[in-house]
C-alpha cells in the first residue's frame, strides 16, 4: 500500500481532527502518501481530494469539529454513488481509506469494501457512544465532560431557587452521555432510551425526596428516551411542582477534545494506518478493556447492544 486517503463523516465529533493529525503523520512515518478528502463521501464522490502533509495537520489537535469538514452523503448509499467515489480513488492511485465517522459512515465504507478493491479502517467518531463492537467512541468523553458543566452550571441556580431542573441531551438511541453525565454530575434522575421510564414513579421520587430534605432534583433526559414537554407536563399535572427545562443542543458536539478523546484517537489512528500497511481486510477500529481492538466490519456492525445496567442502577443508587 502506497496512497491512502482519510475522510470524517457524519455528525462532527471533538477529537476528529486529532485523529486526523495523527493518521496524517504516522501514515507519512510509514512512508505513505497521505490524501484529505473533504466533506466526506459527498467530497469524495465530486473529487474533492487533496495531498496532505505534516503541516497541514498543525496546530487541530486541540480543535473540535473537523478541518476537513463532514457531511451526509444520500448519494453513497447507492451503488451509483460509491462507483463514482471508487472512480475517484483510483484516478489517484489510492487503495486504502481511513473514514472516521458514524454507524451510517461505517455502513457505507462496508459497501464500498465489498464492492471494490479498496481497504476501508473506520475509526469510530461519534458523540452518542452507539457503536456496539466498541466501549467508547472519540468525541464522546468531551460531550460528557460538557455536559457535566452544564450540570454544574444548573445545579448552582437550581439549588438556589430550590427547583426541579430538566436538562436535553443528544445521543439518538443510546442514553451513554445521559448516564454518565448523570453520575458523574449528581442527577436524582436519568431518563434514557435503553429503560422505559414510568412517570409516576419519577413524581413519586421527587416527592419523597424532598420529604429527605433534598430541596433541588436534576433530571437528565437523553434525546432518544421521551418528549421534554410531555414529561414536564406529566410532573406538574401529578405533583404541581414546574419543571425548568434546559435544551443542551449542538454545544455538546463541539469544544475542545478532552484528554482521553485525544489519545484515543492517536491510539486508533496508528493502528487503522498499520493495519492499511499490513493489507488487512476491511475493519473498525475501537477499545475495548482500554486494548486497541480491529474487528472485520460486519462482524463489528452485527455486534448487539451492549448496555450497562449495573451503572443504570448505580445512578439511582447514589440519588438517593
Ligand atoms: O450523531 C450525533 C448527533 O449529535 C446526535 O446525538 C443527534 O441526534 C444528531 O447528531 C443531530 O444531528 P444534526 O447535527 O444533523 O442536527
Amino acid at each position: 500500500m502506497k496512497k491512502i486517503a482519510v475522510l470524517t463523516s457524519g455528525g462532527d465529533a471533538p477529537g476528529m481532527n486529532a485523529a486526523i493529525r495523527a493518521t496524517v503523520r504516522y501514515a507519512l512515518y510509514k512512508g505513505l502518501d497521505v490524501y484529505g478528502v473533504e466533506r466526506g463521501y459527498a467530497g469524495l464522490i465530486n473529487g474533492n481530494v487533496n495531498r496532505l502533509n505534516s503541516r497541514s495537520v498543525s496546530d487541530i489537535i486541540h480543535r473540535g469539529g473537523t478541518i476537513l469538514k463532514t457531511s451526509r452523503s444520500p448519494e453513497f448509499t447507492e451503488q451509483e454513488g460509491r462507483r463514482a467515489a471508487y472512480e475517484v480513488l483510483s484516478a489517484y492511485g489510492i487503495t486504502g481509506l481511513v473514514v472516521i465517522g458514524g454507524d451510517g459512515s461505517f455502513r457505507g465504507a462496508r459497501d464500498l469494501s465489498h464492492e471494490y478493491d479498496i481497504k476501508v479502517m473506520g475509526i469510530p467518531g461519534t458523540i452518542d457512544n452507539d457503536l456496539n463492537y466498541t466501549d467508547y467512541t472519540l468525541g464522546f468523553d468531551t460531550a460528557v465532560n460538557t455536559t457535566l458543566w452544564a450540570i454544574n452550571s444548573l445545579r448552582d441556580t437550581m439549588g438556589s431557587h430550590d427547583r426541579v431542573s430538566l436538562l436535553e441531551v443528544m445521543g439518538r438511541g443510546c442514553g451513554d452521555i445521559a448516564l454518565y453525565a448523570g453520575i458523574a454530575g449528581g442527577a436524582e434522575y436519568v431518563i434514557i432510551p435503553e429503560v422505559p421510564y414510568d412517570i409516576d414513579a419519577v413524581c413519586r421520587d421527587i416527592k419523597s425526596s424532598q420529604k429527605r430534605g433534598k430541596t433541588s432534583n436534576m433530571i437528565i433526559l437523553a434525546e432518544g428516551a421521551g418528549n421534554k414537554d410531555e414529561i414536564v407536563a406529566a410532573i406538574k399535572e401529578k405533583t404541581g411542582i414546574s419543571v425548568k427545562t434546559t435544551t443542551l443542543g449542538h454545544i455538546q458536539r463541539g469544544g475542545s477534545p478532552t484528554m482521553f478523546d485525544r489519545v484515543l484517537a492517536a491510539r486508533m489512528a496508528v493502528k487503522a494506518v498499520d493495519l492499511l500497511c499490513e493489507e488487512s481486510e476491511s475493519r473498525l477500529i475501537g477499545i475495548r478493556d482500554n486494548q486497541i481492538i480491529a474487528e472485520p466490519i460486519d462482524s463489528a456492525l452485527a455486534c448487539p447492544k451492549r448496555f450497562n445496567e449495573e451503572l443504570y442502577s448505580v445512578a439511582h443508587i447514589l440519588s438517593l
